[in-house]
């Protein structure tokens, strides 16, 4: 069986490639899609978040790595894929996930979702999360692979050039959160 891991992934997380690698034990081939979505402004691009997917799954065979636009079914259709892969992190999930699943039901009844319970540890975790984390500074290399951690500080460090640095590189936000010199 052909599974399709649709989503956005900006970034990719742990929790992400926790699915990832629980899935690749259940299905022949999992197919992680990246959705091109023109209304969204990303904090990397399409090409950016399938690099960044590729390199961390590369130790698992049975997965590749694409995107799309459009609706998930009908990519799924055109990959002979006969299960959508979600993650189910938290109560509040539930709710937007199910709805996604009659949705796509409605417009093609031969797809099955099916859900996998996110680990514990990373069911606190979201690329939102991520990036929020990231913006102000805090250190991100617990939540996302390291490859991912580095793009991001990079990313930051070239679009918010201002922005306080990674906990992690910056002891003394460590201990009052923002440097004495740029204090209000
Ligand atoms: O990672 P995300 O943002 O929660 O993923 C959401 C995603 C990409 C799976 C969902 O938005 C989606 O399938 N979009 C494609 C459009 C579509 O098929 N819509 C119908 C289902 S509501």
């Amino acid at each position: 069986m052909i599974a399709i891991y649709p989503g956005s992934f900006d970034p990719i997380t742990l929790g992400h490639l926790d699915i990832i690698e629980r899935g690749c034990k259940l299905f022949e081939q999992v197919i992680v899609a990246v959705l091109r979505n023109p209304n969204k402004s990303p904090l990397f691009t399409v090409q950016e978040r399938v690099e960044q997917i590729r390199r961390c799954t590369q130790h698992l065979p049975n997965v590749e790595v694409d995107s799309f636009v459009g609706l998930t079914v009908e990519y799924a259709r055109l990959r002979n894929a006969q299960v959508l892969l979600r993650g189910l992190r938290v109560l509040s999930d539930f709710e937007k996930e199910l709805q996604m699943a009659h949705t796509n039901e409605t417009l093609w009844d031969e797809i099955e979702t099916v859900f996998l319970a996110t680990s514990n540890e990373y069911s606190f975790l979201s690329s939102s999360v991520v990036k929020e984390v990231a913006r102000f500074g805090g250190s991100v290399d617990h939540l996302v692979p390291q490859q991912v951690a580095l793009d991001i500080c990079r990313c930051y460090a070239e679009t918010h050039p201002g922005a306080t640095p990674p906990i992690a590189m910056n002891p003394v936000s460590r201990v009052n959160h923002q440097p004495v010199d740029q204090e209000v």
